[in-house]
């Protein structure tokens, strides 16, 4: 897919921008503070719904706005669909596809699908644990919009289970409480299944092509992958070896014998082969485990609000461990495995998404740069921003447009 026409009103720095856009590359250079990343953003945030900078909305609205308005005509295939999405201060956001009547902002998730590389990735390495299941979330709601009510779902028993929590470690609990969170534990155990599900699969998904991502960003010297981590498979297996029924069959079991720590050690559960119902009977069996360690503390312990995507590099993790250069390198190959994978998903009746490459150029080595640009250059349209027009490799000729105060050089661009 590709945009065609982007306009923008009281958002950020522009009271009023219309951009028009063609497919391939298109590089917006501009000096720094002028304005790239706003438009950049603006494009993201009609995607995901999400700024890649802020978690409010408050700083997209142009100071003293009410409301911002983003508009985009976007071409699919034989297919033009304009959308429009109203920012505003103070009540929920609406959009419009086609010129409808106003829907939920939330409906229009999954329609512009694009990948949004920044500055701001080096947290998805460095960052914690939040960043990366950001991250999965974004993904996963941008290839399958209905997750977007599974994590909205999840967030909000969360909250109520987390302030039920919070009142009993206050001592306003007593044991007719307990029902209550009895009755919390079923929806929080059968919406984080879902999500959990969900991500399992995801990152099943974006393995192969992190790897071959990072192979080809590097000198393939060190291998890249990602682990998920999650709290329902720590609190079995704490659990496991006392409480828990073993569900293998014998022969599995008299193999165990044979470890120092026979007996001890029931066999791990794979939880990516569980099923959704499987996996909120693993959760509520993990919450009653947890129970009291969670009535002490006042805080949800177990779920997925509390995993980690364990990024590796070779052996090593590569928080903490990797160089700026194989950070950089991890960032861009996680970014381009969620293209690969929405790729993946344009064969079967999609259409490619868009490739946002903001003010990265500047941040790599010439070599980087170079097999970046070769990766991204074939993408059906890729949008660059660079305050250096020298930073942009020759490989990613196209469109160069010039960004001036308040909009766009028409005469300027070639
Ligand atoms: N809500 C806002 N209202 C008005 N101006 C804003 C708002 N948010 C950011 N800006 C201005 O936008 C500019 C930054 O634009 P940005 O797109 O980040 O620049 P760059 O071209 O370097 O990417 C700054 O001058 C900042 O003051
Ligand atoms: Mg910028």
């Amino acid at each position: 897919m590709y945009l065609e026409k982007l306009s923008l009103t009281d958002f950020r720095s522009y009271a009023q921008v219309d951009l028009s856009l063609e497919p391939g590359v298109t590089v917006l250079v501009g000096s720094n503070g002028i304005g790239k990343t706003n438009l950049m953003e603006a494009i993201g945030y009609l995607a995901t719904l999400n700024s890649h900078r802020v978690s409010t909305d408050a700083p997209l609205l142009r100071f003293g706005a009410e409301r911002a308005m983003i508009r985009a005509k976007l071409v699919r295939g034989e297919q033009s669909t304009v959308l429009e999405l109203e920012i505003n201060a103070g009540r929920a956001n609406r959009g419009r596809i086609n010129r409808s009547n106003p829907v939920r902002a939330r409906d229009l998730l999954g329609i512009c699908q694009t990948v949004l590389f920044a500055p701001e990735d080096l947290a998805l390495v460095k960052g914690d644990p939040s960043s990366r299941r950001r991250f999965l979330d974004e993904l996963l709601v941008s290839l399958m919009p209905r997750h977007a009510a599974t994590r909205s779902d999840y967030d909000r028993v969360l909250k109520q289970r987390n302030a039920l929590l919070k009142s009993a470690r206050a001592g306003k609990f007593s044991t007719g409480h307990e029902a209550t969170l009895d009755v919390w534990d079923q929806h929080m155990a059968r919406a984080g299944a879902e999500l959990l599900h969900a991500r399992l699969e995801l990152v099943d998904r974006l393995q192969p092509h992190l790897k071959n991502a990072y192979a080809q960003l590097t000198d393939g010297s060190k291998e890249a992958t990602a682990v998920y981590r999650s709290t329902l498979q720590d609190s079995l297996d704490d659990d496991g070896a006392t409480s828990r029924p073993a569900e293998s069959g014998p022969a599995d079991g008299a193999g165990a014998v044979t470890g120092s720590d026979a007996g001890a050690a029931a066999p791990v559960e794979d939880l990516r082969l569980l099923s959704v119902e499987q996996l909120t009977d693993r959760y509520i069996q993990a919450f009653a485990a947890a129970r009291r360690k969670e009535l002490e503390r006042g805080i949800s312990l177990v779920g997925p609000h509390r995993d980690e995507l364990e990024l590796v590099l070779g052996s090593a993790p590569a928080k903490g461990y990797a160089s700026h250069g194989e950070t950089w390198s991890m960032c861009l190959s996680l970014r381009l495995a969620s293209y690969y994978v929405m790729l993946d998903d344009a064969r079967t009746g999609g259409s490619p998404p868009i490739l946002i490459l903001d003010d990265v150029f500047a941040e790599l080595d010439v070599q980087r740069r170079r097999k970046l640009a070769a990766i991204v250059s074939g993408a059906e349209q890729v949008l660059v921003t660079a305050a250096v027009e020298d930073d942009i490799p020759s490989e990613l000729t196209g469109r160069r447009v010039k960004v001036i105060p308040g909009g766009i050089d028409e005469q300027g661009n070639r």
